[in-house]
Formats: structure tokens, sequence, C-alpha cells
């Protein structure tokens, strides 16, 4: 029969079209059903373009400092619009790769909107598609506004990060709503695009899922660069006009008002699991509205398998694409490491780039755990020094007894990069004395890891 495989999946995401290679790979034949383009939001309208846009800021930024390094650039201009198609031509370039590599792998791609059926089947449009061995869910995730309060996304003055990654030019002012990852991040693109920022968080403090210290850095490097932070701010209530909108904030038991002729809304994702035919097929959600899944990412109806934003979070693409590599080797017969969800990584982009793993000094103490925290701050590393990148620092946590990390914070140029020693090293159960023991090459960033692990132990050689 021409329309069944081995393993049908709904989403061409980083969860979904990883789970169709790994499957190919293991010699099942595959189909995906995508909506849209390849690659999902991470490539379209998420990690990539926002990634190529960052890097822009950077040079923005770097520019306006470049006389202190002997090199007059001028004045510097920028034009979002030039950014943002540069953004768009990055994008492209890795949806096609995406569709490349489907082909390479003989993978069937199936353009159209699919939905469940009983049986393991799967309906496109008028056709009907049949799995043999499983189906995998992996529809995502999608910005979300919050119209109780007024601000729902009308894609003018209140936007989301889908509308602000195709903007012509930046706003005179923008408010930010929420300062997770997406908030931060478009915070720093916009800010070097000379938007004035407003950067609001309900919670305490900006990252609220970081560790304090790594917030308290980038709330003194933000506030430097002349963006407004405004951490336990409630938005309560807002006013949209025709070319601003006014924002109700409750901060400090104090109440303001925030005006801005664009507001972005960046307060989380609400998951794609509505008219995908979950219920027909007797698929439950949990509490919190994510599909429901055991340990192998099987939901309550046998042979459909949920990964990615859908199955919980973290919502990250790379914790998505694990999930499709576990999913892909679990019905080729294979037997998968567990997945540890304690050592996903952690990165926002913003620069300062934060990145961590594992847990923060807060859960220590909440878990009442026997620790010590190791610090290294990068004005001491002689190549952060080198190229001007001094700000923030390597924070390491070790179990004052057995040495184990458990959990490691940066904040720096290159955070990103360097979170993965200590990535690699928790997955491993390395103690802070293994990581100490390979020989770090001088000069470089990394060096302030072992630093840190040094540090730790009460002996930190350049600190
Ligand atoms: P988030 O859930 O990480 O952060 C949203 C923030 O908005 C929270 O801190 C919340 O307290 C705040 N908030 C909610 N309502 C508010 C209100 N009325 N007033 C003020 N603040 C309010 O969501 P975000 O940043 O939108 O990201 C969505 C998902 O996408 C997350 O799971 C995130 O990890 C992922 N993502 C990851 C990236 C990365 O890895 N670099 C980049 C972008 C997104």
């Amino acid at each position: 029969m021409a329309n069944q495989f081995d393993v049908i999946i709904l989403g061409g995401g980083p969860a979904g079209y990883v789970a169709a290679i790994r499957s190919a790979q293991l010699g099942l034949s595959t189909a995906v059903i995508e909506q849209e383009k390849l690659g999902g939001v991470c490539v379209n309208i998420g990690c990539i373009p926002t990634k190529a846009l960052l890097h822009s800021a950077y040079i923005a930024n770097l520019l306006k400092e470049s006389k202190d390094f002997g090199v007059d650039a001028g004045s510097v201009k920028t034009d979002y619009g030039v950014a943002m198609k540069r953004s768009r031509r990055v994008s492209d370039q890795n949806s096609k790769g995406v569709e490349f590599l489907m082909k390479k792998n003989k993978i069937t791609v199936v353009k159209g909107t699919g939905t469940l059926q009983p049986g393991k089947k799967m309906k496109v449009g008028s056709d009907v598609y049949e799995a043999k061995k499983a189906v995998i869910i992996a529809t995502g995730s999608r910005v979300k506004g919050i119209p109780q309060i007024g601000l729902d996304i009308n894609k003018t003055t209140v936007i989301s990060s889908d509308e602000a990654l195709f903007l012509e030019s930046t706003p005179k002012s923008l408010a930010i709503v929420g300062a997770g990852a997406v908030g931060m991040e478009f915070a720093d693109i916009f800010n070097a695009f000379g938007a004035k920022v407003t950067l609001l968080e309900a919670l305490p403090r900006i990252l609220p899922l970081e560790d304090a210290d790594a917030a308290a850095e980038l709330v003194k490097v933000y506030k430097k660069r002349g963006i407004d932070v405004i951490a336990g701010a409630k938005v309560t209530q807002a006013k949209v006009g025709k070319d601003k909108v006014t924002l109700d904030v409750e901060a400090g038991g104090a109440k303001q008002q925030v005006e801005a002729a664009v507001v972005l809304m960046a307060a989380g994702r609400a998951v794609n699991t509505e008219n995908i035919g979950l219920k027909e097929t007797g698929i439950q959600l949990t509490d919190r509205g994510f599909i429901k899944v055991d340990p192998n990412l099987q939901t309550t109806a046998p042979g459909y398998y949920a990964i990615g934003d859908v199955a919980g979070p973290p919502m990250l693409a790379h914790k998505g694409s694990r999930e499709g590599v576990h999913v892909a080797e679990l019905l080729a017969g294979q037997k998968p490491h567990a997945i540890r969800y304690d050592n996903v990584p952690s990165v926002t982009y913003c620069h300062p780039e934060v990145a961590s793993i594992g847990l923060t000094e807060d859960q220590c103490k909440e878990k009442k755990l026997d620790y010590v925290a190791g610090k290294f701050p990068f004005s001491a590393n002689g190549r952060a020094r080198g190229s001007g990148e001094t700000e923030g620092f390597v924070k390491i946590l070790r179990d004052k007894k057995y040495g184990e990390i458990l959990g490691a914070h940066i904040v720096g140029a290159h955070a990103s990069e360097m979170i993965h020693e200590l990535a690699v090293a928790r997955e491993n159960e390395y103690t802070v004395e293994e990581i100490e023991l390979a020989i770090h090459a001088h000069p470089t960033m990394s060096e302030a890891v072992a630093q840190a692990a040094l540090d730790s132990l009460g002996r930190a050689i350049d600190m």
C-alpha cells in the first residue's frame, strides 16, 4: 500500500525532522507531515533567525566601541530591515538544508495539515496514511498573548516574536512583556538597533529560571546599555491605541504606566494540541496542557508517541531533537539511554550570553544540599581582557563531599559554547577535580571553567 509507512511523524520541526532522520537511518520507512516550511519554529521563526539578528546586534555594539580597539568605524548606522532580510536568508538556507536531509534519507514529506485517526492512521486532506509501527506527534508550540488583560496579539502595536522577525524597521519605543529567553534576546536586538526598550518581568527577577547571580549580572549590563529593566512588574491591563500602547504595571506595591509604540509579547508559548485528533485517538493531556507521556514518550494511546514542546518542558529545540532520536531508536528495537532531563543545557543568546546546566544555587539551598560554590570572573581572564569581553563569570556548584557538579552557570561571551564542557562532565558524573585535571589551553575563556572548578576547591590560581 503506497500510503503505508513504519513511522509517520506529524510536524517537521527539530523534534520531528530529527526523529525522521534517525528512523530512516535505522531502516524504518518514514513520512513527515508538515503544513509549512520544514524546520519548524526553530529554523523559520525562532532559534536560527534570532541568532542571525543577535549577531547583527553584536556587530552594532562592537562597532560603537571599535575606536578603543584602534579601528575608527566612523558613525555607526544601523538598518533593521537589512539585518532582517539577512536573517531570512539564513533561515531559508537552513530550511532548504532540512529539505535536502529528507531527500538524502529517503523520507517522504507530505505537505498539508495532518489529523490523527484511530488505528495509527493520519488523515491529510482526503488522503489517509497508515503507520505500521507508530505515529509520532511533534506539533510544537506557538506564541501567545494575554487577551484577558487586553494584550491580544494584533500584529501591529502588540506583536510577538513572529512579527518582530519580519519588521522592516525598528519601532521607536518597545515594551517587552516577559524576561525569559525570548524577552531577553529581543531586548538585546532592538536596543542595539536604536529602540528605547523597556523590559517588564512579573517575577521578582529577570531570567527567573537562571541562577540569581546570572540575572543580576544581566540587569547590570542591560541598564548600562540603556535598557529599562523592571522586574517584579506585573502588567495588569493594557490600553491599545492606534500608534501606542499604555500598560498598567504593578511593581513593588506601586502602580505605574509604561507607554510604548509597540509591545512585544514574550510571556510564554502555547502548545499545538488542538484539532489534531487527540480526543479521537484517546490521547490525554496533563493538567498543564501538555500531551501525557510515559518515560518512553508513549502517549496514553499505544502506538502514538509525543516529542518536543507538546510533550512538556523544557520547550527547547535540543530537548525535542533528543526525544526524536530516543523514540526512533526504541521503535527500531534498540535500548537508548534514558534522557536525563536534569542535564539539558539552557542558553539565552543575548550579550553577554547566559548558559547553564543543572541546579541553581537557590535550588541547592531549597533541597538542603551540602554544596560549595566556585566562581571565576572573566575580568580576571586574559583572553576575555584581550577581546574586551570581561563581563560575566563561571560559577560551579559542587557537592561538598563527592565533588559532583550539581549545577554550572556561565555568563559571558561564548557561554553557549563553553557550557558543553560542563554538560559532558555532568552526563558522565565527572567531579570538579576531573574537570581541572584536563589541561585547558591558554589563553582561552574556557580556562575560567577550570578556575571556577579550582575555586570550588579553594585553590584558584589566577584569582
Ligand atoms: P518564558 O516562559 O521563558 O518566559 C516568559 C516570562 O514572562 C516569564 O518569566 C513570566 O514570569 C513573564 N510574564 C508572564 N506574564 C507576565 C505579565 N503579565 N507581566 C510581566 N511578565 C510576565 O517564555 P518565553 O521567553 O516567551 O519563551 C518561550 C519558550 O521558548 C520557553 O520555553 C523558552 O525556553 C523557549 N525559547 C528558548 C530560547 C533559547 O533557548 N534561547 C529562545 C526563545 C525561546
